[in-house]
């Protein structure tokens, strides 16, 4: 099939395609497995929205035991800057304490989300607490928040697909993606009940 070859029209290049993403959560995984070989307890948390699709392929490639949980957030965005409010908007079934927790996040830009997580789920006294994430912006950092696995380091662009959104658009795109700048908004980032 070469239909998937047209890409919609506000995408302004693929920057990871399926090949790429594929052979890199291979490796993410073959690393996690060996890290918490013997340890047990471990418990994978998703970061809805957007991290629901490399949880999906991250988890069915990990042999290590483990178990799979959610959390939404939800972050005050204005224009394109990150307020760096962020508030919990379902938290986790599992109880974490004594569990080796491992935050499964889609990308990190300005690290207050990640920030935020690491300090919350730290003070229920797990067993260790960790991060993997699929991609991360460094040069939009304003928190120096430890990332354990990081997938791809990518440059400052709004990227969609793999289970990122723009406006809640382009999660299901099977590559990382670009957007055209015509094609951003900035009111559409400054919805106070963006999901992450
Ligand atoms: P933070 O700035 O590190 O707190 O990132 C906040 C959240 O913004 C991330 O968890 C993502 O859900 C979202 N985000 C940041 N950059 C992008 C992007 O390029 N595309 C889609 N979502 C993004
Ligand atoms: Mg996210």
């Amino acid at each position: 099939m070469t239909a998937d070859k047209v890409l919609p029209p506000e995408i302004e290049k693929v920057l990871l395609d399926e090949k790429t993403i594929e052979g890199r959560v291979t490796e993410l995984a073959a690393q996690i497995d060996e890290d918490y070989a013997g340890l047990g307890s471990l418990v994978l948390v998703g970061v809805l929205k957007g991290a629901f699709v490399f949880l999906a392929d991250l988890a069915r490639r990990l042999r290590v035991p483990h178990q799979i949980d959610f959390i939404a957030l939800s972050s005050y965005n204005r224009g394109s800057i990150s307020s760096g409010e962020v508030r919990l908007i379902m938290d986790t079934r599992v109880n974490l304490t004594g569990r080796h927790v491992l935050v499964v996040e889609d990308i990190v830009d300005t690290g207050h989300t990640l920030d935020y997580l690491l300090r919350s789920f730290g003070a229920r006294l797990p067993a260790s607490v960790r991060s993997c994430v699929l991609l991360s912006k460094p040069d939009l950092r304003e928190v120096d928040v430890a990332i354990d696995y990081v997938g791809f380091e990518i440059p400052d662009v709004w990227v969609v697909g793999y289970g990122l959104d723009y406006a809640e658009r382009f999660r299901t795109l099977p590559y990382v993606a670009a957007l055209k700048r015509d094609a951003l908004e900035d009111g559409q980032r400054s919805e106070p009940d963006a999901c992450a």
